[in-house]
């Protein structure tokens, strides 16, 4: 019934040179961001940052789409203009965050399994009315000591594709996350194997699912080292393990990847973004872009430190970020960018 303006709205999402913003950090994690820089952990400041982020002015020109948390899609600017118009009036996307955050896996010991399958389709289609047409889901890969186990795979891509086909069913496009960590000091190739394996259990699932690539989008982590590893991999190699990767797993019909950060600073994502357009430039037969939290607001989120005087300049900030992953989408970025604020 949705199919046209899924694949519509897929295709827009990640359009040449524009990305999303993930705004979905739930209560746990927008207020452990908040207490790190002893910003009050209440639903006022929750609200104060995010209307910062979404009226910045112009943000629209790099922004595809913002994905919301539930907090989120339902408030409003301080002068009342609820937060998915301010969003529409700027010509982004709104969207909304389905999973309800991952649990200790049964029989798994140190693994997780999202949750959020129960009632997910009346939820959809509460969200569909209030003005969301996508979702994001995340599943969470461990790598370590007998790490990911098939189980955690298994059950994991499962949850991931039963979201996405209910999803397609009430109109809206799944971003399906299935996010390897880069807690530990595993190498480059460790990363590489398991996003492999990953992305094999996840797109048998999609396709068992019913899923339709056209209408949906990945957000993959990238193939990177171990934060704790000695052996950093270069910001080239990590570009080419992670698109050779994609190229092998990801199939051709599905209109793009948009990358999540998982903890690299926001110099490092966007050079990382940058390199893959670089080196493969003409060969990609996806759109390669970001859907950042932190590479695109930590900077940002300092900067205001809950302060109203700051908002400008936290902006600014912000702008800069998203305007400097904007060139990265296209293979434009330049590390002396980095210095004209
Ligand atoms: P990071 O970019 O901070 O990894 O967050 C992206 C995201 O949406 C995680 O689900």
């Amino acid at each position: 019934m949705y199919e046209r303006e899924l694949a519509a709205t897929a295709k827009a999402m990640v359009a040449p040179s524009k990305g999303l913003l993930a705004a979905d950090e739930s209560y746990s994690t927008a207020n452990k961001r908040f207490e790190k820089l002893g910003i009050p952990t209440t639903a006022e400041m929750r609200q104060a940052y995010r209307e910062l982020l979404f009226t910045t002015p112009g943000i629209g020109d790099f922004l595809s789409g913002v994905i919301l948390f539930d907090e989120t899609i339902r408030q409003s600017t301080q002068d009342g203009t609820p937060f998915t118009k301010v969003l529409l009036d700027a010509g982004i996307i709104p969207g909304i965050k389905l999973d309800a955050g991952a649990e200790a896996l049964a029989k798994a010991p140190g693994e997780t399994v999202t949750q959020g399958l129960d009632g997910l389709r009346d939820r959809i289609a509460e969200y569909y009315k209030m003005g969301a047409r996508f979702a994001k889901w995340r599943a969470v890969i461990k790598i370590g000591d007998n790490m990911p186990s098939d189980r955690c795979l298994k059950t994991n891509a499962h949850a991931l594709a039963r979201y996405a086909a209910l999803c397609q069913e009430g109109g809206l496009v799944p971003i399906v996350e299935p996010e390897v960590l880069m807690d530990g000091d595993h190498t480059l190739e460790r990363s590489y194997a398991v996003h492999h394996e990953v992305l094999k259990t996840v797109f048998d699932e999609l396709y068992i699912q019913g899923v339709e690539p056209d209408q949906m989008i990945l957000k993959p982590s990238m193939v990177i080292s171990g934060e704790k590893s000695p052996q950093q991999a270069s910001v080239e190699d990590v570009a080419r393990w992670t698109v050779k990767c994609l190229l092998e797993r990801v199939p051709a019909a599905i209109p793009g990847c948009a990358f999540l950060s998982g903890g690299q600073s926001g110099e490092l994502a966007t050079a990382h973004l940058n390199a893959m357009h670089v080196l493969f430039k003409d060969q990609l037969p996806w759109q390669l872009t970001f859907s950042y939290s932190r590479a695109l607001q930590q900077s940002a989120m300092q900067i205001w430190n809950g302060q109203d005087a700051n908002v400008a300049a936290a902006q600014k900030e912000f702008y800069h970020r998203a305007k400097l992953n904007s060139a990265a989408a296209l293979g434009q970025y330049q590390p002396e960018m980095e210095k004209i604020a």
